[in-house]
């Protein structure tokens, strides 16, 4: 299974996922593959936010050294699945790589918690004390796709 995860900057909410879905597949001994990119390109190559590294490490991941990508047209090629954080990554996702709306492949991380629903995940840039709320929610939703997911697998 390869799983990419996308935000707008892939410094704070992809960035954290990566890390969260990392520790969760280690831990299960999966050999999955597990990525993460941004829409935009402003922050390429740049580490996560502080603040993102910060509250990874309060729960035992380690970020600091991911270093921010943006998506390509050929990541569709690559993931088993592209998981969003909010409407404009998706629609973004869309229009860079051509998946169809109607597939599978993309998906918002928030629904495996709450199908169908298209809930965001606040993007916790413009907002310190949301990283908190945030790390948890992702978290969560982590831990339901993983076990969805490994259901789905022969
Ligand atoms: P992210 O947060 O999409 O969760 O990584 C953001 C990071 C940077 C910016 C916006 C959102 N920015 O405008 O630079």
């Amino acid at each position: 299974m390869k799983i990419l995860f996308v935000c707008l900057g892939n410094i704070c909410r992809s960035a954290l996922a990566e890390g969260i879905m990392n520790k969760l597949v280690q831990e299960e001994g999966l050999e999955w593959v597990i990525d993460s990119a941004g829409t935009g390109g402003w922050h390429v190559g740049e580490a996560p936010d502080p603040r993102a590294i910060r509250i990874a490490k309060e729960n035992g991941i380690d970020i600091a050294r991911y270093q921010a990508r943006q998506l390509q047209k050929k990541d569709a090629q690559i993931f088993d699945r592209i998981l969003v954080m909010d409407q404009a990554n998706y629609e973004q996702v869309l229009k860079m790589t051509g998946v169809s709306e109607h597939a599978a492949q993309i998906d918002f991380l928030l629904n495996s918690t709450h199908p169908s629903e298209n809930k965001a995940v606040p993007d916790p840039w413009y907002d310190d004390k949301l990283f908190a709320p945030v790390f948890n929610m992702i978290d969560t939703a982590c831990r339901s796709w993983l076990m969805n997911l490994k259901n789905e697998l022969p």
